[in-house]
């Protein structure tokens, strides 16, 4: 398309940083600039996600703005009028993945010169990632931020209509936007936002700068939209936000995770999850909540991060490796057969082997049912990013190694537990390995493949489990 730039507004990480922010609600809904309507008749939409699952969400949110103005969805870049790059900026190699891919866009741009690409989400809220791409690929014609999803349609008119590349990221939020559009990715299950950003500024993390400030949306407004999603035959909902303890403390009257959950629950969907949990402030109370009611998955998400008190006051986590012990024996203690996943980081810098082994002295006590491995990736403006490192990156890949084989002893002892077993599976679609198999996953969160017909797709159906294979499960359908 164009080659002007327009520049709108660019990130700023000092202003990223403010947390002294008030908010409001804003319940106008969005309209689309007729100049854009006319243009979309007859043209398609792609969107491309990487990232974690509120990146899904706000993927959902701009397929309804697109389709709201006329735009049809397809399956594939090659097909689209319109591709959308919805990106992840949690470590390196998920900036390296979009580097990579919005460099494969360049011949579909060369083929289809009036295909407009766009880049969105937490990697282009950081100024020298935009500053790269303007320079380097030439062929992107928008860039937003994750704070303007909301003018999707106003900021792609002035895109068509003026043929310039717009590059427009807020550095902060705007008010809390209820009722956008929105085509969900599935027909049975759901993310529901239930805050926005996150104030815990662990050293390593990027997510505070991206995602600004921590925004709780207002109880009504979430259980409206889950009573929505049980109304249309919804199976399970997942409450989304980075840190879901904190839900509520902003919006001062009262509201409280605990209680959200407690109502969200009475809804009566058949699966309720949430994700995640900071082990800091994890209340007794979400604990109850969680064994009350059978619709809520025994499955709590509570990444541990290190074993290593040292290493931990480093990355700011606020508990110690005790505390976090405490916690899990408190939760094993009060939900019979729960389930505890974790997310783990090695090789934060300068993290002694002694160290380390402290992790994996904490995988041995928790005995995690399944775990999310890292190895530290240094991030722009980040505390820890300053701290010079001596521990180079072999020896992080042993640790990483090491660590991944310790927690295929404890994740498969709790797989192979469950065999012999009968468990419900909601039923997801076909195995991706082989298409003749169905695959889903238990209350608990394991991934089960089975024998069965596709019309099962959706629904909740009993597995026995006859095989286990450390991180998914091989079993038969039963009536
Ligand atoms: N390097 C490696 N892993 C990270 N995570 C967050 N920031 C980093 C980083 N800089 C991991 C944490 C978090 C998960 C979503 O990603 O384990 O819980
Ligand atoms: Fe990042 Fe920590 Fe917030 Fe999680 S709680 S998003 S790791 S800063």
């Amino acid at each position: 398309m164009a080659n002007k730039c327009e520049f709108i507004s660019l990130p700023d990480d000092k202003l990223e940083r403010r947390r002294n922010l008030s908010f409001s609600f804003n319940y106008e809904e969005i309209t689309i600039p007729s100049t854009l309507a006319s243009f979309a008749k007859g043209r398609t939409y792609f969107i491309h996600t990487l990232g974690c699952q509120a990146n899904y969400r706000d993927e959902e949110v701009m397929g309804g703005i697109l389709e709201k103005a006329g735009f049809k969805k397809v399956a594939s870049e090659k097909d689209a009028n319109i591709i959308i790059i919805n990106t992840c900026a949690v470590r390196e190699n998920a900036e390296d993945k979009v580097f990579g891919y919005i460099g494969n866009l360049k011949a579909i741009k060369a083929a289809r010169k009036d295909t407009i690409i766009a880049i969105c989400g937490c990697m282009v809220q950081q100024k020298h990632i935009i500053e790269k791409i303007l320079d380097i690929y030439k062929h992107v014609d928008l860039i937003f931020g994750t704070h303007n999803i909301y003018e999707l349609a106003s900021m792609l008119n002035e895109v068509v209509t003026k043929r310039v590349r717009l590059i427009d990221v807020k550095s902060l939020p705007s008010d809390i936007k209820e009722n956008l559009p929105s085509t969900r990715l599935s027909s049975f299950k759901a993310f529901v936002n239930i805050s926005y950003g996150c104030d815990k500024f662990c050293t390593y993390c990027i997510v505070p700068y991206t995602r600004g400030k921590e925004r709780s949306r207002k109880m009504v407004d979430i259980l409206k939209e889950c009573q929505e999603l049980k109304d249309a035959g919804y199976q399970e909902v997942t409450l989304l936000g980075q840190n879901v303890n904190a839900y509520g403390k902003d919006l001062n009257d009262g509201s409280s995770f605990a209680h959200l959950l407690d109502e969200v629950a009475k809804i009566g969907i058949p699966r309720v999850r949430f994700l995640t949990s900071h082990p800091w402030d994890f209340k007794e109370e979400m604990i109850d909540v969680i064994a009350k009611h059978k619709n809520i998955m025994k499955y709590i998400h509570l990444p541990v991060q290190s074993g290593d008190d040292e290493i931990l006051k480093l990355m700011g986590r606020r508990y110690t490796s005790a505390q976090y012990k405490e916690l899990v024996d408190l939760i094993k203690r009060k939900i019979p057969g729960v389930a505890i996943s974790t997310d783990i980081i090695v090789g934060f810098p300068n993290e002694t082997y002694e160290q380390f082994l402290k992790t994996v002295e904490m995988v041995k006590y928790v005995r995690y049912d399944s775990a999310f491995t890292f190895i530290y990736s240094p991030r722009n403006n980040t505390p820890a990013a300053k701290i010079k490192d001596n521990v180079t990156a072999k020896e992080k890949s042993q640790r990483f190694r090491e660590l991944v084989k310790e927690l295929e002893v404890t994740v498969g002892e709790s797989s192979s537990k469950m065999v012999g077993n009968t468990y419900p599976v909601l039923v997801e679609g076909a195995s991706e390995k082989n298409p003749k198999m169905l695959s889903g996953y238990t209350e608990t969160n394991k991934l089960v493949h089975f024998k069965g017909d596709i019309s099962l797709v959706g629904q909740i159906v009993n597995v026995k489990i006859n095989e286990s294979h450390v991180y998914s499960l091989m079993g038969e359908l039963v009536k």
